[in-house]
């Protein structure tokens, strides 16, 4: 099969972990820079990649790469791009994108100019002057980084992170792409004990469970490639079925909880969504007493951040309460995402590891701890 260059953004500080399940899906040759990881594949990697990566946010077809200062190289460089490998003459094409540090900064100007381009490209190509733009969805995607242009078309639609359990949330839920990649920098050992007492929607536990059963994230969710018509269904159903069959079914112990009831109903509700009910039975609890009588368990969890004044005080006082309730399982490992930058310092204890990451624009930290080593 031809290969291309694919594109998979990702949230700043998950690079490394997408990085691990591409090499581990066999693409070996990767190119990682901040917030995007480049690599060669074809359109089999376009449909495994959409149904099997947990910490990417999206699938890209690269298209072309260039640098553009003016309107103009912006123009001539889109129209000399080879669009009609891709997009057909009924195909719908909207344009967009973003500028970062760039000398092209108007989002809307680049995307009507890009737009332009493709159209008299198409126009010329399939001979005819207006395009129906009637048919399949490309939508093509520009990222303007010092005045470097890569024109891109997403396969994805709704982002990754959208798995399609969880319809409704709580006031703060966490990104799905966060979650998977708390568990997975865990090394949470299915024979052992997994908790989180501040569950929220259950993001955490759903994906951990998710993770550990070999679920495929996208197993459950349409993409938009599979109404491009390069891709045959049967592709699909190839790398549906190759998602079906990996499936396991280790026991698990998971201990769930939120002080809120509404959430607890959120979380068993999404939980049966996700197709791991059987091992989430959330209950309502205070996690001021958690305390779990088996040994080398694992807490990964999102307590309050309280970003507003006085809520902040209560976050506060709550770590300092998680420092000395956990302290009671002194062989567990916790992995504890706040934007608190005091938190350490509250909890009572400097992490093992922390690792940055931003949860949308808010600048948040793991605090990692590991069980002292037997
Ligand atoms: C940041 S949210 C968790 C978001 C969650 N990770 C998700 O993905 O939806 C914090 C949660 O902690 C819960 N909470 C606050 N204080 C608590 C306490 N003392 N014990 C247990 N849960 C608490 C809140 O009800 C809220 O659901």
């Amino acid at each position: 099969m031809e290969q291309f260059e694919i594109i998979i953004p990702t949230l700043l500080g998950l690079e490394a972990f997408a990085a691990r399940e591409l090499r581990r899906m066999g693409y070996e040759e990767l190119t990682v820079e901040d917030g995007r990881i480049t690599f060669m594949g074809d359109l089999e990697a376009v449909c495994r990649a959409n149904l099997f990566l947990r910490t990417g946010e999206r699938v890209l077809i690269k298209i072309a790469q260039f640098t553009a200062r003016t309107f103009d190289e912006l123009f001539e460089n889109t129209k000399a791009a080879d669009w009609s490998a891709w997009i057909d003459r009924n195909d719908k094409f909207p344009v967009k994108g973003h500028s970062i540090k760039s000398q092209l900064a108007s989002v809307p100007d680049c995307q009507s100019i890009i737009k332009k381009a493709i159209a008299v490209s198409l126009s010329s190509k399939y001979g005819i002057e207006k395009l129906p733009e009637d048919g399949a969805l490309y939508q093509v995607q520009f990222s303007l980084r010092s005045d470097t242009v890569t024109l891109m078309l997403d396969t994805s639609g709704a982002p990754l992170h959208k798995r399609g359990y969880r319809q409704k949330s709580n006031g703060a839920p966490l990104r799905e792409t966060i979650a998977a990649a708390m568990v997975m920098m865990s090394h949470w050992k299915y024979e052992f004990p997994f908790a989180d007492p501040f569950c929220g929607s259950g993001t955490i536990p759903i994906e951990a469970a998710m993770f550990k059963q070999n679920i495929a994230p996208g197993l459950n969710r349409s993409f938009a490639a599979e109404q491009f018509s390069q891709i045959p269904q049967a592709l699909w159903n190839v790398c549906r079925a190759e998602a079906r069959d990996m499936r396991r079914g280790l026991p698990l112990e998971m201990h769930v909880s939120d002080i809120d009831a509404d959430c607890v109903s959120l979380t068993a509700h999404n939980a049966q969504e996700a197709g791991v009910g059987e091992y989430i039975k959330p209950k309502r609890a205070d996690a001021r007493n958690f305390l779990c009588g088996r040994r080398n368990g694992t807490i990964i969890c999102t307590p309050p951040y309280g970003e507003r004044m006085g809520e902040t005080r209560e976050c506060e006082k709550l770590y300092k309460q998680m420092g000395q309730v956990f302290m009671r399982m002194p062989d567990w490992s916790y992995y504890i995402l706040t934007s608190n930058e005091r938190f350490e310092q509250l909890f009572g204890r400097r992490a093992s590891k922390r690792r940055k990451v931003y949860n949308g624009m808010l600048k948040c930290n793991v605090y990692q701890y590991f069980a002292p080593k037997k």
